[in-house]
């Protein structure tokens, strides 16, 4: 009964982060850098992740993920283009290449940065066999000790780092319930701010780190109320979680010079689009922001499941543009676009 041909559960419960937009361009002039960035480096979780899992059970690399763009899927959590792409192109950069990718061919220093975050993973291990942060920082480290990197360009770089809430998602998986989750959210908030700080200390200029989003509004949580009512429990949890954060990245910009450490309120973004039932900047509209475009016909299932005959077990919207979520957990391109949008003008602040 259980289609074993489809999808990791995509990042769980508490997944959460993102954003996105696309920015254009050079009037983003008052951007706060010596001189403008030539390469992202990016981490963390499948609100970022654009290619590292091969694996052809991930739901990242069935059908209907990447409809939209490219067209087919391509490895990205969604109909299309993820918090990454819209970063990127905010720098007037191209999406920089997957590590996996790189590996395999074998290449020289990819000229945009390097992406290394794998879908489902957290700063600590979670259910998912994938590389967590503390490596995916090992594998940059490797990397800038064989030149691959330049020094140089290093030190003219952004990182992006997402950690969403799959932590949390294990926590929940693992202990069957919520409870005593407090002292984990400070260790998790502890580890963010350690390998913050070690990706500064690979001389990376300026670290974009990503709050937790609502995460009581993924259609995961509110598929009980058909898509309809947060919950306020969960989401409390992530606002502990993000003051946490911001207690901890102000201290880090305390402690070194030039206040390196930026972090995108993901939380307030996503909610007031959610609120606003769309992003009037972004033009985006969302009818029923809460309903995703894609969805198992029942909880067994997710989208891109389909049974031993090939019969799709998910149901899938006309037009995910007209959709902010895309699956149980992660945003669709336009909701990105829309969120990363709201994040682009909140960045031009704070540079
Ligand atoms: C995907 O395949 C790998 C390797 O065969 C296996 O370990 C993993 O459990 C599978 N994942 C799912 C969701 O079926
Ligand atoms: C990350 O993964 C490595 C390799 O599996 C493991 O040794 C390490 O303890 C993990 N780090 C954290 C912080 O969980
Ligand atoms: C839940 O997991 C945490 C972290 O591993 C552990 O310290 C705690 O004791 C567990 N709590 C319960 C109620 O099982
Ligand atoms: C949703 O879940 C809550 C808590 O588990 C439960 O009390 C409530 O009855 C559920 N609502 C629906 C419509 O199933
Ligand atoms: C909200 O989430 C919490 C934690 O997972 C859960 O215990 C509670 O039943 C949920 N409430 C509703 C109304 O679904």
């Amino acid at each position: 009964m259980e289609s074993r041909k489809t999808v990791f559960p995509l990042l769980s419960l508490f997944v959460f982060s993102l954003l996105l937009g696309r920015g254009s361009g050079r009037h983003h002039v008052d951007y706060r850098f010596n001189s403008w960035p030539t390469k992202l480096f990016v981490f963390g979780d499948s609100y970022v992740d654009t290619g590292n899992i091969k694996a052809t059970n991930s739901s990242s690399r069935n059908l209907p993920y990447g409809i939209t763009f490219p067209g087919v899927p391509s490895g990205r959590f969604s109909d299309g283009r993820v918090m990454t792409d819209f970063f990127a192109n905010y720098l007037e950069l191209k999406s920089p290449e997957t590590f996996i990718g790189w590996r395999k061919g074998g290449r020289k220093g990819p000229k945009y940065g390097m992406n290394f975050a794998f879908g489902g993973t957290g700063v600590f291990d979670t259910s998912f066999p994938f590389p967590n942060m503390t490596t995916q920082i090992d594998f940059f480290q490797g990397l800038v000790a064989n030149n691959i990197f330049d020094p140089k360009h290093v030190g003219s770089s952004v990182a992006l780092v997402s950690p969403s809430g799959n932590d949390y998602s294990f926590y929940q998986e693992r202990n069957g319930s919520m409870e005593g989750l407090q002292p984990f959210i400070i260790s998790v908030v502890n580890q963010i701010a350690v390998n913050l700080k070690r990706i500064q200390s690979l001389g990376v200029k300026k670290i974009v780190v990503l709050g937790l989003g609502p995460v009581g509004c993924l259609p995961q949580p509110t598929a009980n109320s058909s898509f309809k009512h947060c919950n306020s429990t969960t989401n409390s949890m992530a606002k502990v979680h993000n003051l946490l954060l911001k207690q901890a990245v102000e201290k880090l910009n305390k402690d070194t010079k030039g206040s390196p450490f930026i972090i995108f309120d993901v939380y307030n973004a996503i909610l007031s689009i959610i609120r606003n039932k769309g992003s009037p900047k972004a033009r985006a509209r969302f009818v029923t922001p809460l309903k995703p475009c894609c969805f198992g016909v029942s909880s067994e299932f997710s989208c891109g499941s389909v049974d031993e005959k090939g019969n799709k077990m998910y149901t899938l919207c006309k037009r995910p543009k007209s959709a902010l979520f895309w699956d149980s957990v992660h945003p669709t391109q336009q909701g990105w676009f829309a969120t990363f949008s709201s994040l682009a003008s909140s960045l031009k602040h704070h540079l």
